[in-house]
């Protein structure tokens, strides 16, 4: 018995089981696409200007003394990880049960489960990025980015998140790669949330109608609130 299974066998009786499997994508892809409302509504604080965006990035990260913010980051690895390893586990195990068995169904049902995969993995190459970009601020070290007016008012230094993501998005290569990734998370978003209702047994013949337009709309929303802040600062000179 591996230790895995000696120290939390339900954790291995619901990951053995296909449907338990299906149950963790489900789920965590309920918790992924809730953050992604959270950070979009965060972000949009940017339009009320640098101070206000500069309030917020400080909130979060002195909420519970500072622990609130590595609270979120462990729960939010932990769900990107266990979807990602349930999702690739039952490709495969698709891909094995169809080997011998090829209709049009199955060729469609290929087609978009390799969409899904290709587009997860790439979002995923995304928030790499983006972590070294914005949270870990390879090409923003935070002497050069200090908040002026909070400095000015109080006397004390803090980092000027504000201008951070203003200077990103001043440059035009930066915001294609925004806005391809964020174009295939939004497409991603979009089936994973049919998925999703499916998944969690909502999903009948009545509902099936309205879930499908919710999913898209949903995933249209987090569009457009994600590319209007780099296009408004490329595009319109927002922040300059
Ligand atoms: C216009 C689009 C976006 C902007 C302006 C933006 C902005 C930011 C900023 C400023 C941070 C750093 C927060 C801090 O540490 O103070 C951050 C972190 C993060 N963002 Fe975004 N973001 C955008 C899109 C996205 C998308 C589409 C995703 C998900 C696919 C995402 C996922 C994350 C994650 C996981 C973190 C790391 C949180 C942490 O560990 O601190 N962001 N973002």
């Amino acid at each position: 018995m591996s230790s895995l299974a000696k120290c939390c066998p339900i954790a291995c009786r619901i990951w053995n089981s296909t449907i338990g499997r299906k149950y963790l994508v489900a789920l965590t892809g309920v918790v992924l696409t809730l953050f992604l409302l959270g950070h979009l509504v965060g972000n949009l604080v940017i339009y009320l200007g640098r101070e206000s965006f500069n309030d917020y990035a400080e909130f979060l990260h002195s909420m519970l003394h500072g622990g609130g913010v590595w609270i979120a980051r462990v729960v939010l690895l932990t769900c990107l990880v266990v979807h990602v390893a349930a999702t690739i586990s039952l490709t495969r195990q698709n891909r094995a049960a169809r080997q011998n068995y090829e209709c049009q169904a199955t060729i469609q049902a290929k087609k978009s489960s390799l969409i899904m995969i290709w587009s997860g993995l790439t979002i995923l190459a995304f928030v790499i990025f983006h972590i070294l970009h914005f949270t870990v601020r390879v090409s923003y070290p935070a002497e050069k980015f200090v908040d002026p007016l909070h400095k000015q008012l109080t006397g004390e230094e803090r980092f000027d998140a504000w201008g951070m993501v203003v200077a990103g998005f001043s440059n035009p290569l930066t915001v294609v790669f925004y806005i391809i990734a964020m174009s295939l998370l939004c497409s991603h978003l979009s089936h994973g949330v049919q998925a999703m209702f499916q998944t969690l047994g909502l999903r009948s013949r009545k509902t099936a109608g309205f879930l499908d337009k919710l999913s898209v709309g949903y995933a249209a929303l987090i569009w457009i609130g994600f590319v209007s802040i780099p296009v408004s600062i490329l595009v319109f000179g927002f922040g300059k």
